[in-house]
């Protein structure tokens, strides 16, 4: 495959700009991003680097455009397309009203593969290159995302939702049944092209000790895959909870004690964690997703991201679509910031462009190859359309530095911004008006 070379003002991370300052990222006013085999060659000053460029490696010109890594969606649930945008429930009641019946439909492989196309595009759409995601109960859900996935060149991380209790008669399995149906997407999917698996029960009132232990058990036997679940979103599923599991000392550790938190665990939520189960989930290397859209569109309440990292504990961002009520990663940013507002903790920018990138990366145990625009890097890459909107155009001539530009592109952008979508060294989407072949840079 022939290499690119894009020339654009370039932004990323390379560290925590909460451990690193100003030394956690790269921006590069006038840069060159040269690509070779669907990662990333060289990135550098445009002056510089481009004395070095292969005579044969075309240059497109992206002036006043600013490029930036693909974003990571730390959690989703794609069956729940259809209903993003339902009115006036609150978690549990929103799970009875809207989503089960929905998600219902996905044992029909023909729903679930056109189901998956129309999300998988909404994706690139949006400037999200990796997402984790949850299907529903039947495996074909899962066999038919990660079909659309591989035509894309996404990032995939998905799983069959494991549930054997309190859901309708339906939707539930039962634990043998989901060992099996995960076990057998595991062995056709995980690891192949850019997918992985992670094991996925739902949350901890819809399955049995059995199948939580059954879901612990897959993950010791396959070393690699991943584990997704929510955990302490709202204050009446705590309760539940512990009504459930009368023996466990907190939520936490009905997890933990099945075998269900490491360093590739993702926790939906965690608004009501308490310290110790903060503790317990920083020292098993897991991670907590924070769904900032999904929290306010619930009214399930707000979650302190300085709580959370005084006990070291990863966190990364998520739509939670279809309780989130966007796709944008640029939109949730924003809300992120709004909601520690709410707590009177201003959220950086720095801090909310890490978390939507490298930082996601991290969380995922991915950074050694996504979330950044460093040589050797997995190509996935956005070009932001900077004069997207009016507003935004005349708001960016104002702007005293590069804090003030990146806050201000995560509070008035959204999916309107993402005029390409690049995965793997190559154009995935692009904008209707965006230019399908690439100008030729003047030098
Ligand atoms: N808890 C259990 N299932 C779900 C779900 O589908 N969405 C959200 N937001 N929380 C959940
Ligand atoms: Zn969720």
């Amino acid at each position: 495959m022939a290499g690119t070379a894009l020339r654009g003002s370039i932004f990323y991370f390379i560290g925590s700009p909460v451990e690193l300052g100003e030394a956690s990222w790269v921006y590069i006013e006038d840069g060159l991003l040269w690509l070779e085999q669907g990662r990333v060659h060289a990135v550098g000053e445009y002056r510089d680097l481009i004395k070095t460029l292969d005579s044969s490696v075309p240059v497109r010109d992206y002036r006043h455009h600013l490029i930036v890594p693909g974003f990571i969606d730390a959690h989703l649930h794609y069956p729940q397309l259809e209903m993003i945008a339902a009115w006036g429930a609150r978690l549990l009641d929103w799970l009875e009203t809207y989503t089960f019946p929905v998600e219902s439909q996905f044992g029909d492989p023909g729903y679930a593969a056109s189901i998956s196309a129309r999300f998988a595009d909404e994706l690139l759409r949006n400037g999200t290159t990796t997402a984790m995601v949850f299907g529903s109960v039947h495996r074909q859900s899962v066999e038919a995302l990660f079909i659309e996935a591989q035509r894309r060149s996404l990032r995939l991380i998905a799983g069959k939702v494991m549930m054997d209790r309190n859901v309708p008669d339906s939707l539930r399995d039962d634990a043998p049944q989901s060992y099996r149906d995960s076990r057998a997407l595991i062995e056709r999917w995980h690891g192949v092209d850019r997918l992985q698996y992670a094991v996925t029960p739902r949350f901890a009132p819809t399955s049995t000790a059995q199948q939580l232990e059954m879901a612990g058990q897959l993950l010791h036997e396959f070393p690699g895959i991943y584990m997704q679940t929510h955990i302490a979103e709202t204050e009446k599923e705590v309760a539940w909870v512990r009504k459930l599991f009368p023996d466990a000392a907190n939520y936490a550790a009905v997890y933990q004690r099945h075998g269900l938190l490491g360093r590739r665990s993702l926790l939906a939520h965690g608004i009501y964690l308490d310290d110790e189960e903060r503790g317990m989930l920083a020292a098993s290397g897991a991670s907590i997703v924070h769904c900032p859209t999904s929290n306010l569109f619930l009214g399930s309440g707000l979650f302190s991201l300085r709580q959370a990292r005084a006990y070291g504990t990863g966190v990364a961002l998520g739509t939670d679509v279809g309780a989130g009520t966007s796709f944008s990663l640029l939109t949730t940013m924003n809300e992120a910031y709004k909601v520690q507002q709410l707590l009177g903790e201003p959220l950086d920018p720095f801090d909310a462009w890490y978390l939507a990138t490298l930082g996601g990366a991290v969380a995922l145990d991915l950074d050694a190859v996504i979330g950044s625009l460093q040589a050797g890097k997995e190509a996935d890459f956005l070009v932001l359309d900077l004069e997207a909107t009016e507003l935004l155009r005349f708001r960016l001539q104002h702007c005293r530095d590069l804090s003030e530009m990146l806050f201000v592109l995560m509070m008035l952008g959204d999916d309107r911004l993402v005029q390409e979508t690049w995965v793997l060294g190559s154009l995935a989407w692009a904008r209707d008006d965006s230019m399908d072949s690439g100008g030729q840079a003047d030098g």
